[in-house]
């Protein structure tokens, strides 16, 4: 669920697999708050579209918390 104190290190974080960490480490590290903070807009873009992760989108609940993170603030 959305709420005010989403943070990543307890909502966000979880939502990456460890094969989503490892595909995509040489561009950032999913499980990196800065990394993740840094580049939120083009990783938002890329779940909305549902051409990330590879293997499958994801529920647009979960693309919705991720950007409901994004706009409270990034909480760490
Ligand atoms: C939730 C998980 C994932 C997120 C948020 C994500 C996000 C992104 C983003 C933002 C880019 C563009 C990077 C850039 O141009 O700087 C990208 C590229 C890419 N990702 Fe992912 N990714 C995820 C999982 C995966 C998985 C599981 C694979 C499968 C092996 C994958 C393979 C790739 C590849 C090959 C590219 C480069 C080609 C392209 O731009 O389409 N990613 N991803």
């Amino acid at each position: 669920m959305a709420h005010d104190s989403t943070g990543f290190e307890t909502d966000i974080k979880p939502l990456f697999r460890e094969k989503d960490r490892e595909s995509m480490l040489r561009y950032f590290d999913l499980w990196s708050y800065d990394d993740v903070s840094r580049h939120a807009d083009r990783i938002l873009a890329r779940l909305r579209h549902g051409s990330m992760p590879c293997d499958g989108a994801w529920p647009e609940a979960q693309v919705n918390l991720f950007q409901q993170w994004t706009e409270s603030g990034k909480r760490q």
